[in-house]
């Protein structure tokens, strides 16, 4: 969460910032600061709320004078998103200017220790702390930025990305990172940072990632790298292919409705990538026989991508016969967990930057435990630091709730399946050709889906006063129903719970009364009329029923008010397509809202925070 970008070069920094930021606005979007070094000394200008503020402000960054800078866009952690706790931050004396991402965990210890040094405190952030630490380490030690900023390192507890400008190294930007992302990007005469690819690829494709504990100088003339030791230490560039116009919103009004349009090509890239004549072929990811022969599999994740490890448990115990547990991480790092002799850990995300996936994963190794990662981005922690990795192609994702990167991650996780399944001896030859044959059709299926959203646009229209929707199903259909909700609640603001048919008379069902919706999932054929049940004991207590089932068979007006129908698919692929008509749903009732569909509020794309 927050963004962070540097600019250090012959151009007026100011736009260039601002620019970078905008790519970045999916980290946080509270408010929004930059830095600009000009004759004069440092400038700072500041604003709380959306970026456009900032731009309007700073009449797009050319008030500024000066063509070395660093700027944020900020999700509050420590502080209210005001224009006082947004960042940069700088020391009273404006020795030391900071942009930072990720939390200071004994911000508070640091703070005492500054404040009997003398330092004062206008914010109510960790930032300052960070600021103060490294003016008054550089003012005691004497040593220069590097030193400074790695007795910092040393001091620190938690997670930083930081940029640091200071007063007497005119033509240089500091920047250090601990689990928290960051890039170094170079061109002829100039120097980027930012926390992600897309800020800077409009400027360059030559790119730095810079590991744990290091140090970049950034300079017209180069970077440098440094250890925490202070040594200076040699990287490789790496040249970044990914799709500039990916990035971009093209003709489609929110970034989700095109991400929502794109995962036909998402999933079929994907696919592509790992499928070679007819076979599952994960030798990219050099995921060997031998840890496919595993015999447990714990999946970790947040968020969407935790609910596509509730998928998976379903789609590979039924397929592969392989006992799998799904854990949130947030949960799995600190829980003590009892690993089983030949254990994989599969650690699911879209960005691979996730603080708790990334502790997961962590965790899993310190017990010696293999771990797979299924991740978007490349040169990611999580992507750099699991054993093995298998990557999404979904593209680069923008709309802070995730559609194209779940439906990848999905794919991956079918094909994960199957390969189990082969190497456990769970499926032949002609159920493997079968099975993969139906996951190649998810593409054309979820196109057929998008080629006709009357229905759910008139949905919203027509509910866009609801406030309460519980969605339910079975199995698969249950895990689809997580999912769905999540999206309704991240995009339109309405309160929804997805629950377990079965289980909604265990206290839930005293919540529904007449005009509750009920969004009900029934594609598993072995459970599909207990839950056809379950919505008829919703519907004689007044609830408003939708069902979602394949063509065919469809719920009857006696039970269900409207039924949305998905092509025919081997039910444990089922989720693929049932998850689409839900994201429309959300998509539409939040423009029928007038809420701000890609940027909703308090959420971050990124969550670099625990
Ligand atoms: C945030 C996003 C979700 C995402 C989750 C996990 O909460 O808003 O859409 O599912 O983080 O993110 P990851 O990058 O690890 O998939």
């Amino acid at each position: 969460m927050c963004g962070i970008v540097g600019y250090i070069g012959k151009k007026q920094a100011g736009p260039i910032l601002l620019d970078g930021l905008s790519r970045l606005e999916y980290r946080g979007y509270d408010s929004a600061g930059i830095a600009v070094r000009g004759k004069r000394g440092v400038e700072v200008v500041k604003s709380k709320g959306r970026l456009a503020l900032l731009v309007e402000k700073t009449d797009g960054g050319k008030s500024l004078d000066g063509t070395v800078g660093i700027g944020h866009t900020r999700w509050a952690t420590h502080g209210v998103p005001n224009e006082t706790n947004a960042h940069p931050h700088c020391s009273a004396d404006k020795n030391v200017t900071v942009v930072h991402n990720g939390i200071l965990e004994n911000y508070r210890e640091l703070r005492q220790k500054l404040a009997a040094n003398g330092y004062k405190f206008y914010s109510e952030t960790d930032t300052e702390v960070i600021v103060n630490l490294i003016d008054y380490y550089y003012k005691k030690y004497k040593a220069g930025p590097v030193d400074a900023i790695a007795r910092f390192m040393q001091r620190a507890r938690g997670a930083y990305a930081i940029a640091v400008m200071f007063r007497k190294y005119a033509g240089a930007i500091y920047v250090a990172r601990k689990d928290s992302p960051m890039i170094v990007g170079v061109a002829e005469g100039e120097a980027y940072v930012a926390s992600d690819v897309p800020a800077i690829l409009k400027h360059t494709r030559t790119v730095y990632y810079i590991d744990n504990l290091e140090m970049a100088c950034l300079t017209r003339k180069g970077v440098s790298f440094y250890n925490a030791d202070r040594e200076p230490i040699d990287k490789e560039a790496v040249t970044v292919e990914m799709d500039a116009s990916a990035a971009d919103k093209e003709e489609w009004q929110h970034f989700m409705i095109k991400e929502i349009h794109e995962q036909p090509r998402a999933v079929r890239n994907t696919f592509d990538r790992y499928v070679q004549d007819g076979k599952v072929d994960f030798s990219e990811a050099e995921l060997t026989e031998e840890d496919l022969r595993c015999k447990h599999i714990v999946i970790t994740a947040c968020g969407s991508a935790y609910h596509v490890g509730i998928v998976l448990q379903y789609v590979i115990e039924r397929i592969a016969r392989v006992p799998v547990r799904v854990e949130l991480a947030s949960e799995f790092r600190y829980r003590d967990f009892l690993f089983e002799p030949d254990t994989l850990v599969v650690a699911i995300s879209q960005s691979g930057e996730t603080a708790d996936t990334l502790a997961a994963v962590r965790e899993a190794k310190a017990h010696g435990v293999k771990t797979l990662a299924v991740v978007n981005v490349q040169g990611s922690s999580i992507a750099r630091e699991a054993d093995r990795t298998v990557f999404t192609v979904a593209g680069p994702e923008i709309a802070v709730a995730t559609t194209k990167a779940y439906s990848a991650q999905l794919v991956v996780g079918y094909l994960l399946a199957l390969e189990l399944a082969r190497v456990h001896g769970a499926v032949d030859g002609t159920e493997y050709t079968r099975l993969l044959s139906e996951v190649a059709s998810v593409p054309d299926k979820i196109a057929a889906i998008l080629s006709d959203i009357s229905s759910y646009q008139r949905f919203a229209a027509e509910h866009v006063n609801m406030h309460d929707v519980f969605m339910i199903g079975r199995g698969i259909d249950y895990a689809a129903c997580m999912e769905g909700s999540l999206k309704l609640k991240e995009v339109s603001y309405v309160h929804t719970e997805a629950y377990a048919a079965g289980e909604l008379k265990h206290g839930t069902i005293s919540l529904i009364e007449k005009g509750t919706v009920v969004i009900g999932i029934l594609t598993q054929s072995g459970v599909y009329e207990k839950t056809a049940s379950n919505l008829e004991e919703v519907k004689s207590r007044g609830a408003s029923v939708v069902g979602i089932t394949f063509e065919g068979h469809a719920l009857g007006s006696e039970i269900a008010s409207a039924c949305w129908t998905v092509p025919v698919i081997d039910e444990r692929f089922a989720a693929s397509l049932l998850v689409v008509p839900l994201q429309l749903v959300s998509y539409y009732m939040s423009v029928q809202l007038g809420l701000d569909v890609d940027k909703p509020r308090n959420l971050a794309k990124s969550v670099t925070v625990e």
